[in-house]
């Protein structure tokens, strides 16, 4: 079933224990702040050397490297909208984007586990109810067609974010 796949926690994503967590980057691959610095801090200097490598990266778009110092084997950089940069509905296709390719990646490196941010949802100021909403519909629909992927974690900051995805996933049809 695919709902039992999804697990939604507060936590930090930068310890989770899983084959992949997924990195809210920039286009330029180059690190920053919020959960890309956290990802880049953790993992270690040769991160950033192998992400620039792979720069830039479109929105919507994923790309990989090694784990290097996380627990995590891999890292899977997405780059999510930044919301005021976009239509609503484009918006919401890119962030749909986001989720889909980080997971089309996880499989094409042979990731069961997948660790998530909630992407877009700090500096790209993306509606964090809305946001919940898009992020949940993505992961249900790729993981209804893909079942090599076991389990799928939200990672949320906060209590109130956590809140926002639980309430998106029950309320989801299908
Ligand atoms: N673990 C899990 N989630 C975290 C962590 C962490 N260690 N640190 C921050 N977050 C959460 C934030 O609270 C937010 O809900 O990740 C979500 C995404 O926020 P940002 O990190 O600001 O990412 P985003 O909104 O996608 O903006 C990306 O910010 O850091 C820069 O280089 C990055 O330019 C890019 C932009």
């Amino acid at each position: 079933m695919t709902k039992q796949r999804i697990k939604i926690m507060v936590g930090d994503i930068t310890t989770q224990n899983v084959d992949a967590i997924v990195n809210a980057a920039n286009n330029s691959l180059a690190g920053g702040g919020g959960v890309d610095g956290a990802i880049h801090r953790a993992a270690g200097p040769n991160l950033v050397k192998e992400s620039l490598l792979l720069a830039p990266c479109q929105t919507g778009e994923a790309k990989t490297t090694k784990g290097y110092a996380l627990p995590a084997v891999w890292v899977i950089h997405t780059v999510g909208p930044i919301y005021h940069r976009h239509s609503p509905d484009k918006a919401a296709e890119l962030l749909a984007a986001a989720y889909q390719n980080s997971l089309r990646e996880a499989v094409r490196v042979g990731a069961k586990t997948v660790a998530f941010p909630a992407i877009s949802t700090g500096v790209y100021a993306y509606p964090r109810e809305e946001a919940a909403k898009i992020a949940v519909q993505a992961v249900a629909d790729f993981l209804r067609h893909e079942t090599s992927i076991e389990e799928v974690r939200l990672v949320c900051f906060s209590e109130d974010s956590a809140e926002s995805h639980r309430a998106a996933l029950k309320n989801m049809l299908g």
